[in-house]
């Protein structure tokens, strides 16, 4: 890997064994770009595959005389407002004239191994300087006086590149940054397809796909979360891109909070894709000496189709964006009592369970809503993050410790950012909430949004969590958010900074859980948002695992753990088994199929384990042995996808260890059909050259080829009711599901 400088041709190729990206200096000195794909030679210029050209109604670039510098044609990196291009920016600077016009010219560039941090942000970091090598840009643009540094990195072991902007105002001016995106550009032609990941509460993540072709396609989230709607996350593609093969690049944005994802094809033949902070809602006030970071945006090129893109970015993600203790450790096996009890339990209850999880040997105990405050209902108690001893006599310290003594950790659930009328908090300081003035704030669930883009508010809830965490035995947290933003009014800053606050607001997240990591580093956070409405890469930069969905019916599990595939590695995916009926949908599934969907993910159980008839307590038991069995190679194993829930009868998909000697396959059967063909499911990833030990629930081992099982593939056809089955096969029914463990010596 490297970053490649031809003084000559003025060009920077940077690359690893996998990819180049080609980046040249424009006749105006603006950053060109030339090529992002496969791997190409190195070679001192590719000038000629920028498009310079004369087309009637295009306007060129002044002061340059020549008539074929039109940036309405150009390949460009990070392309601004209002001059000769008349595609949408990646940014825009409003100054104290009117103007919103600049032109940050190339004035030098640097080139570091490593990558450096960014500040108050989460990023993807390296542990060791060869592992990438970072080139940064400074630009300037003499009217505004305003200084912009391009940062990218290329990896050495990933096909990723990762990009952001940094803007300082070095000159007198008041300005202001109407938008900041954190990456574009622009791709030559414009038949590609376009796939977001789109949903609402309870059927997060799903897979969409429409042509770009001409005009804007978008997806956005103005909630203030990045939002269970859409996801930070698109996937530009060739058309007749699969998941094994085809051209693939996948745009994520390391963020929580509002974003656009843009691709606009154009009349040329270029298609310019961007993502970063929703413009909308945005404007940060660049006054002299003031800086604006954006956010990290991190984009991989696959040419093996969408399975190679997604691994890409399950280990980069898994290993160098999520961070910490419990990165690289074992996720515990975790009961949480929030199906089983709700908010109507005491510490008898709470303990009885406990004590059961523990003996079918769960290894953490996880208190959800519920026991601070006067919390019982959600109409009251969000803010006062102190026990409620009415439900709790020993308190939280008391209930961790007996906990702990029984052999189990003990993790906890807050709701940090949000506050109900009906709490001491709000009675102190009901002006700590985002509202607009002279208006009634919208509620969600009940509560409102407290303003973290204020320090003083941060400080509070850190003090109060802080207080509760070190009283007790804590090793676990779940940070849920329940509600979007609205009226984005913060009353502690002047008017013209209004549009500062969604931003400083999640900065304000940030800063809370950095200070929690720093003062408790041992500590297992989970991120919540109703379910997965903050399922994003800036959230696993503080808590490595997510909880995926409030759906916990195994079947709906199926399609959203698979679309959240697309860009999220197993371990970050929290996932429970729960009862039946499920809560969320009444359908009735398998204890078997419940099982195999959530232990592909950080697992767990969410239901009442003191209530369970003996035979499935019996199977519990034998759940968790498997997990803590096998969760270190579904955590670590490359992860493909193997057959789409979304648009056939199947859901499968497979882990297989970086050796390529164990494998573990979930296949499952949605619906029941009578008398059906044989199925065969093409396993991926294996060595052909090895043979494979295939255990099951209820099958003959058996032992096949990698090569068999990858070109011929597993016969995983159950004979359906009114077929005559084997003596002792499974009992078939509606959402059949089956794990296969392959082992080769
Ligand atoms: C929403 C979460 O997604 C649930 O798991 C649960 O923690 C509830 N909030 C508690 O209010």
């Amino acid at each position: 890997m490297s970053v490649v400088f031809h003084e000559k041709s003025g060009e920077f190729h940077l690359f690893n064994d996998e990819i180049s990206y080609i980046i040249s200096i424009l006749p105006n000195g603006q950053l060109g770009q030339l090529y992002y794909g496969k791997r190409l030679r190195d070679r001192e210029s590719f000038e000629h595959l920028q498009e310079y050209g004369m087309r009637s109604m295009v306007a060129w670039v002044g002061g340059l005389g020549r008539r074929d510098v039109s940036l309405e044609l150009l390949k460009q990196e990070y392309p601004s407002f209002g001059s000769s291009d008349f595609r949408n920016p990646a940014f825009e600077i409003l100054q104290e004239n009117g103007s919103h016009v600049s032109n940050f010219r190339y004035v030098s560039h640097e080139i570091i191994s490593g990558k450096p941090g960014l500040s108050g942000l989460p990023a993807t970091y390296t542990e060791a300087p060869e592992e990438a090598d970072t080139i940064v840009f400074t630009l300037f643009d003499e009217v505004t006086q305003v200084e912009l540094k391009l940062n990218y990195t290329v990896f050495r072991d990933y096909n990723a590149i990762a990009r952001s902007a940094h803007f300082e105002n070095k000159g007198s001016q008041t300005l202001k940054l109407n938008s900041a995106m954190s990456f574009s550009l622009d791709l030559p032609g414009t038949e590609y397809e376009w796939m977001q990941f789109s949903g609402a509460w309870a059927r997060e993540r799903e897979p969409f796909v429409k042509k770009i072709g001409s005009g804007v396609t978008s997806v956005e989230s103005m909630r203030g979360c990045s939002s269970p709607n859409q996801n930070p996350f698109v996937v530009i593609r060739k058309p007749g891109t699969t998941e094994d093969c085809g051209e693939a690049y996948g745009v994520s944005l390391v963020y929580s909070g509002n974003f656009l994802a843009q691709a606009e094809g154009d009349t040329y033949g270029q298609t310019r894709v961007m993502i970063g902070i929703n413009p909308r809602g945005f404007c940060w006030n660049l006054t002299p000496g003031e800086v604006f970071q954006t956010p990290e945006a991190v984009v991989v090129y696959s040419a093996q189709g969408l399975n190679g893109m997604s691994q890409n970015f399950h280990e980069l993600y898994r290993t160098r964006l999520a961070r910490g203790y419990w990165r690289d450790r074992e996720r515990p096996v975790l009961l949480n009592n929030w199906e089983a009890t709700y908010m109507d339990f005491d510490e008898e209850k709470i303990l009885n369970i406990a004590r059961k999880a523990c003996e079918a040997g769960i290894e953490l105990f996880v208190l959800d809503d519920g026991w601070f405050g006067k919390r019982n209902d959600d109409f009251r108690g969000l803010g006062d993050w102190f026990v409620n001893t009415d439900k709790l006599e020993n308190g939280i310290s008391g209930l961790s410790r007996k906990i702990t003594e029984m052999g189990m950790r003990f993790g906890l659930w807050f709701e940090p950012e949000m506050v109900n009328e009906d709490s001491d908090l709000f009675r102190a300081h009901p002006d700590w909430i985002l509202a607009t003035p002279g208006r009634e704030p919208s509620l969600g669930r009940n509560q409102c949004v407290l303003d973290f883009s204020r320090k003083v508010v941060v400080d509070a809830i850190y003090e109060m969590m802080e207080k509760v965490i070190a009283d007790s035995d804590i090793t676990y947290i779940k940070w849920d958010m329940n509600r979007s933003i609205t009226e984005c009014y913060s009353a502690a800053y002047a008017a013209n900074q209004q549009g500062e606050i969604y931003h400083r607001y999640i900065l304000g997240v940030y800063d809370l859980y950095e200070r929690l990591i720093t003062r408790f580093p041992e500590i297992l956070f989970e991120s919540c948002a109703s379910g997965g409405a903050r399922f994003d890469p800036g959230m696993l930069y503080y808590a490595p695992q997510a909880w995926c969905s409030d759906d916990t019916d195994a079947v709906e599990r199926i399609g959203i753990q698979y679309g959240t595939s697309y860009c999220y590695p197993v371990s970050s995916v929290g996932a429970h088994v729960s009862v039946v009926p499920n809560h969320q949908i009444l359908r009735e599934t398998p204890l078997e199929t419940r099982f195999n969907v959530a232990m592909f993910g950080a697992f767990g159980y969410e239901l009442d384990i003191t209530r369970m008839p003996e035979e499935e307590f019996e199977e519990v038991k034998k759940q968790v042995a498997f997990v803590k069995q096998y969760r270190k190679l579904i955590h670590t194993g490359t992860y493909y996808r193997l057959a789409d829930p979304f648009a056939t009868n199947e859901g499968a998909w497979m882990v297989v260890s970086q050796d390529q000697k164990e494998a573990i396959v979930m296949y499952s059967r949605i619906l029941i059909h009578p008398n059906s063909p044989v199925k065969r499911l093409k396993l991926k990833g294996l060595n052909p050259d090895l043979e494979y030990r295939i255990e099951a629930p209820r099958k003959k081992e058996v032992s096949r080829c990698g090569d068999e099982l990858m070109y011929a593939g597993l016969i995983t056809t159950e004979p359906a009711i009114g077929d005559i089955g084997e003596a002792g096969a499974d009992v078939y029914t509606d959402f059949y599901s089956k794990v296969y463990v392959l082992k080769a010596n």
